[in-house]
């Protein structure tokens, strides 16, 4: 692992489903489906920073549990991990992406087969829908 680090939240329901919002930039990945997260500001760690992150962009209160095995290095030196998470408080809404879905293991499939996901994260596709598939 090396510079900063990217955190994003693999966000799950109690019906089995996985929280994927649409990227509006930048060009190489507008339209994209991802989970959604950001940059680990100086002095915070993963957990906070998902938290902040999933406040600003989706208008939730998440909680934070383990981590994902997979992580990811990004150009501009930069490290992606993820962490699943739950919301206990709001309705999460699209506040910096276009649009937010609620998708079944099936839908996640489909969707990575047709190259609907961010390439970064579908290094998670395994780890995901083992989880949201009830396993
Ligand atoms: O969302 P933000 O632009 O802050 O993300 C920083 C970097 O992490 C970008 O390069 C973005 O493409 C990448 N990223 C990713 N998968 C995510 C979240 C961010 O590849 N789920």
């Amino acid at each position: 692992m090396s510079g900063r680090m990217v955190v994003a939240g693999a966000v799950t329901s109690a019906d089995g489903r996985l929280l994927l919002a649409q990227r509006r930039y930048p060009p190489e990945v507008a339209g994209l489906w991802e989970l959604p997260g950001g940059k680990v500001e100086e002095g915070e760690d993963p957990a906070q920073a998902l938290r902040r992150e999933l406040r600003e962009e989706l208008d939730v209160d998440v909680e934070v549990g383990t981590r994902l095995e997979r992580s990811v290095e990004l150009a501009h030196d930069l490290t992606l991990v993820a962490l699943w998470a739950r919301i206990v408080g709001g309705e999460p809404r699209a506040v910096e992406h276009s649009r937010l879905r609620w998708v079944t293991v099936d839908e996640l499939d489909e969707m990575a087969a047709s190259g609907a996901i961010v390439p970064a994260d579908t290094v998670w596709l395994p780890e995901l829908s083992l989880r949201i598939s009830g396993g």
